[in-house]
């Protein structure tokens, strides 16, 4: 069911890909499905800005050219998955270990369709083990914060991100202010980016191929 639903959502996401535009391109398998689709329109777009090595590697596989966002400039869409999303279209991202780059596009970008499963959706984040990536050597340091903020921080032991940096998980937060902790998490020295999209959330949410409200 929820591979079914990730593969309409993928579709889906189709109809917001307009001629000669480029796309902002997110990681995972929902996003594995959209760029299956994106295939067929490869002559039809001018290429992609990728969040991922594993994105770019599904991309150049269909041929589809992978542009550098500093050339590209601002984008109007970026397409990705999330493993959380709240009624506010607040997310958790970073399963995949792609937080940062995702969320720079993201940033980048006019409208972001975010494609989830009808699993993803919660009334309130942080049932999903929120994603920080961090510089190794302030691994313990963000650690010890974390718990003073009462989470439970679990090393991501044998990730390395595409950046060269470290995951620490964090469980046990029911999180019912998403821009505070994005804003106090951002704040500590070692943190390169917090997987919670709060200030920047998604625009549009498609569960499998139905609009969320
Ligand atoms: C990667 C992500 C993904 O969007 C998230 O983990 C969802 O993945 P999937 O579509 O495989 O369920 O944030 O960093």
């Amino acid at each position: 069911m929820s591979s079914q639903e990730k593969r309409l959502a993928g579709e889906a996401a189709i109809r917001y890909v307009e001629k000669g535009a480029i796309i902002g391109v997110g990681t995972g398998s929902t996003v594995a499905f959209f760029i299956d689709a994106l295939a067929d329109l490869r002559d039809q777009i001018q290429g992609a800005v990728s969040s991922s090595e594993q994105s770019t590697a599904q991309l150049k596989k269909y041929g589809i050219p992978v542009l550098d966002l500093n050339a590209t400039g601002p984008l109007n869409i970026y397409i990705d998955g999330a493993d959380e999303c709240d009624p506010q279209r607040r997310l958790i991202k970073g399963g995949g270990a792609a937080l940062t780059r995702e969320k720079i596009i993201a940033e980048a970008s006019a409208k972001f369709v975010c494609i989830i499963d009808s699993n993803k959706r919660v009334d309130v984040l942080g049932t999903f083990p929120l994603p920080i990536e961090v510089i190794p050597m302030a691994r313990s340091l963000i650690g010890r914060e974390i718990v003073k903020r009462g989470g439970q921080p679990v090393w991501r032991d044998g990730v390395t991100t595409d950046n060269g940096n470290w995951i620490i998980d964090v469980h046990g937060w029911q999180i019912a202010d998403p821009i505070a902790l994005e804003k106090d998490l951002n704040q500590l020295p070692g943190v390169v980016s917090v997987g919670l999209f709060a200030r920047r959330p998604a625009d549009v949410v498609l569960i499998g191929d139905r609009l969320m409200d």
